[in-house]
């Protein structure tokens, strides 16, 4: 039977959605938007039948099977459990809600309805990733010890004063918008269990509009900016394992890098983009790489895959379709994005209190 899904929040990262649930044998049949005219300029240009202003419309309307909520963050947890309490699949953008506590009570509305809840850790879907994960779960890279996770920015603030600066909003800045590259860390290291945290966090910049980013929503005048421009953290795991973090939109460093590298007891490896001058250009590299020990020599594996300039977006959506149709398994599961949640709050706590955090 074919899947059918309906689309909450026109935005950005929509036709990344569509284009994945569609090459997976979906039908995309309804977009709901608040902002009406939104939906039907998406409806008109991707040829899709149904408009509505509300989730709550199109769940008394339409026989959608399958929801993919691309709101604002502070949505994200209220729109979810609506939809399965109405009986629908969900797909839902990152951050998975503003807090872990918000997202313990999407896993319940889930539990209950016994539907997939899903998020969109896209950066798993990447070539880089699934050829790397061949490799963590083969035994290759052996226990990885400790990992790193960057994705900083140099002039990346996405609009002044809208929603992403609004922490009521947002639930921060570039540690919950960025936050891929910790789940991606956490991912290779098998989502170990979090023991502390410690991280500080930086508001230089973050209403000076040189470090503007070239995408983003428009700058709302009067509009609040109370989240941080970086952060840098540490977090140690129940069974020795260590991570590192450094996340921001605005900071004085030479180009935008988005990465993790780890250092295993078999291999030590590297998943990198590192952008160009105004995103994806000619000098953007992708690394995905292995380093061992082999006959007594260092050597560096260079795994190729094929380009992804979406990074995983629309892979990442037709997993979600394969999940539904038990074809393959979900890329991520609703504890692991409980985890990733507390360690979330805990980074905003210690840089908070100026303390480590124990989480339990
Ligand atoms: N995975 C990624 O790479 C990636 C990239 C960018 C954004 N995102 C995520 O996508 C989400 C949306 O971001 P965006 O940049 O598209 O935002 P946006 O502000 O451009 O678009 C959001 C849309 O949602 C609509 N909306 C708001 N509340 C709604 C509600 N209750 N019901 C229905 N529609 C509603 C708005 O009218 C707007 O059209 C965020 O959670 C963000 O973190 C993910």
């Amino acid at each position: 039977m074919t899947v059918k899904v309906g689309i909450i929040g026109a935005g950005g990262m929509a036709e990344y959605h569509i284009a994945g649930f569609r090459a997976a044998g979906a039908e995309v049949v309804a977009v709901a938007d608040l902002n009406v005219e939104a939906a039907k300029a998406l409806t008109s240009k991707l040829d899709i039948p149904e408009v509505y202003s509300s989730l709550t419309e199109m769940a008394a309307k339409s026989s959608v099977d399958a929801v993919s909520i691309i709101t604002p963050n502070k949505f994200h947890k209220m729109l979810a459990v609506e939809a399965l309490n109405a009986g629908k699949h969900v797909f839902c953008e990152k951050p998975p809600a503003l807090n872990a506590e918000e997202t313990a009570e999407m896993k319940c509305a889930c539990e209950s309805a016994d539907k997939i809840l899903m998020f969109n850790f896209n950066n798993r879907a990447r070539p880089e990733s699934y050829a790397m994960m061949k490799y963590i779960e083969n035994g290759d890279v052996g226990k990885i010890n400790s990992a790193q996770a960057v994705w900083t920015r140099r002039t990346g603030i996405p609009g002044f004063g809208g929603w992403f600066t609004n922490k009521a909003l947002s639930g921060g800045g570039p540690v919950i918008d960025l936050l891929h590259m910790i789940d991606l860390a956490l991912y290779f290291m098998q989502y170990p269990e979090p023991a502390y945290v410690m991280a500080q966090t930086f508001s230089d910049f973050i209403d000076n509009k040189d470090f503007k980013g070239p995408w983003g929503i428009p700058d709302v005048a009067d509009g609040v900016m109370d989240v941080e421009a970086a952060c840098t953290g540490f977090v140690t795991f129940k069974d020795g394992q260590v991570l590192s973090l450094r996340n921001s939109w605005a900071e004085m460093i030479k180009r935008e890098e988005v990465s993790v590298t780890f250092q295993g007891t078999k291999a030590g490896g590297m998943v990198q983009r590192l952008f160009g001058i105004d995103g994806m250009d000619d000098t953007s590299i992708d690394s995905c790489e292995l380093y061992v020990q082999e006959n007594g020599n260092s050597v560096n594996k260079s795994i190729i895959v094929e380009q992804d300039e979406s990074m995983g977006r629309v892979r990442s959506a037709t997993n979600f379709i394969k999940a539904i149709e038990g074809e393959e398994k979900p890329l991520n599961t609703i504890d692991q994005a409980i985890k990733l949640m507390k360690i979330v709050d805990a980074i905003y706590k210690s840089a908070k209190t100026g303390e480590p955090v124990k989480i339990d």
